[in-house]
């Protein structure tokens, strides 16, 4: 089978990666892809979003199931897109549809989905320019610290966590009645302030019956001990060491089992990836947020840590066939950490050689933001350029083989963390 997967980042390399380790696989294609996916399949250079020019290398290349990575095209509709084009109206898209990727693109649904199905989630109320004066009033009824959302996606920057009562007031005036973050702040959610501990649980469904992915836990600031801009992850380690048997029974009767339920009864055909964010606080566990893919990096490490052909539980979530198959996880922890442009995530520079990384050993390098110069030289790309994923046999064991193999690779301005997994 010929297989196209859409996106550029580490995640789209993780998934490519392993794509191509099936026996299932003839060709695979990623469109744009970096440096790193184009060793183990063709980049094709097309915009992820440009849904004429996907048809247009879908029916070219014969490919007869699509895996799209990251949120934006879903947003967009590229799945509705070929549901509608009677020439790619039979080959499986692994995403869900825009009515349902709204899970992600708009946190009011996400939150009127939840309170719907029962899903443990914070206390909320949503507000738009018209009740402006009501949303001032009802930070006055709340305790600091006020947890402000943009009800669209804003590029990761949509959350605001403030302890200032006038200052919440301000930027819920900035947000909605001067349009911080545009159109996704027109509505704002603001919600109960939860403490404790975050990570996050992965589900491949067909929209029935559903796969439970390896856990995962990221690092999302730019500095040490978690401080600093929020990135949109730094590291990442699986499985995550605190969540037991227990507590995962507890995830999937009171989250992933309702939230599948959720989409029978709602009538919603889900077919892809539900990322759920969960924070445990003393046994009990509330969903931040659902996103309608993978999380990157988390996806550098749950890939890895997936024994069984992954390509298998893909096909078979296309042909809603998944209830006849299971998921087998490797035992070995896995980490990565992330090497960053100088800068990022504020102004950075592109174009830097890498050096070092044909002498990586136990480690692999997933590539984020890389490409190939004219001169055949892997460079930089992007923010996030490389991901260092290890295994061991606890994650202290990974990272060691991680932080080993960074001091090989070094590009002007590389930075990264070195306390990911600080906290566990
Ligand atoms: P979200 O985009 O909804 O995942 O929010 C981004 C980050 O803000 C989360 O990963 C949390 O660290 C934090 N956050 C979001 N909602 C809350 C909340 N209700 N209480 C505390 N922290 C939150
Ligand atoms: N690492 C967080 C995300 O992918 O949204």
């Amino acid at each position: 089978m010929n297989v196209l997967i859409l996106g550029s980042g580490g995640r789209e390399h993780a998934m490519a990666w392993k794509i191509a380790q099936s026996n299932l696989l003839t060709k695979l294609f990623i469109a744009p892809g970096n440096a790193g996916t184009k060793e183990v399949g063709t980049n094709l250079e097309i915009n992820q979003t440009d849904f004429e020019a996907i048809k247009k290398v879908v029916l070219e290349n014969n490919i007869k199931l699509v895996i799209v990575g990251p949120e934006d095209p879903l947003v967009k509709g590229v799945h509705d897109f070929f549901l509608n084009d009677t020439e790619l109206k039979n080959i499986p898209v692994i995403g869900p549809q825009k009515y349902a990727a709204q899970l992600e693109g708009s946190k009011e649904f996400a939150k009127e989905f939840m309170v719907r199905h029962n899903i443990p989630t914070a206390a909320y109320e949503s507000f738009t320019t018209e009740n402006l004066e009501a949303g001032h009033k009802f930070l006055e009824t709340l305790t600091p610290p006020y947890v402000l959302k943009a009800d669209g996606l804003a590029a990761g920057k949509g959350v605001l966590i403030l302890n200032d009562l006038q200052e919440a007031k301000d930027e819920l005036t900035e947000m909605l009645a001067n349009k911080k973050f545009g159109a996704a702040s027109s509505k704002v959610v603001i919600e109960e302030f939860l403490t404790g501990i975050e990570l996050s649980c992965f589900v491949l469904t067909d929209g029935k019956s559903y796969v439970t992915l390896p856990s995962a836990k990221d690092y999302k600031r730019i500095g040490e001990g978690d401080k600093g801009l929020n990135t949109g992850g730094m590291g990442a380690v699986s499985p995550v060491p605190f969540l037991t048997d227990e507590l995962m029974k507890k995830i999937e009767n009171q989250v992933i089992k309702p939230t599948i339920d959720g989409f029978q009864k709602d009538n919603i055909r889900y077919v892809g990836f539900v990322f759920i964010g969960l924070i445990l606080d003393k046994g009990e566990i509330k969903v931040i947020e659902y996103n309608c893919r993978m999380g990157d990096p988390e996806t550098e490490v749950v890939i890895p840590r997936i024994e069984s052909d992954f390509l298998e539980l893909l096909i078979a979530a296309g042909n809603k066939e998944l209830h006849s198959k299971t998921i087998e996880f490797k035992k070995e922890s896995a980490c990565t950490v992330m090497l960053v442009s100088g800068g990022y995530p504020e102004a950075y520079e592109k174009g830097k050689e890498i050096l070092g990384l044909n002498n990586v050993e136990n480690s692999i390098p997933f590539h984020a933001g890389t490409t190939t110069n004219s001169n055949g030289k892997v460079v930089t790309n992007g923010g996030r350029v490389i991901a260092i994923t290890s295994y061991g046999d606890n994650f202290n064991e990974a990272l060691k083989q991680s932080y080993k193999n960074i001091k090989k690779i070094n590009f002007e301005g590389m930075n990264f963390r070195t306390d990911i997994g600080f906290d566990l």
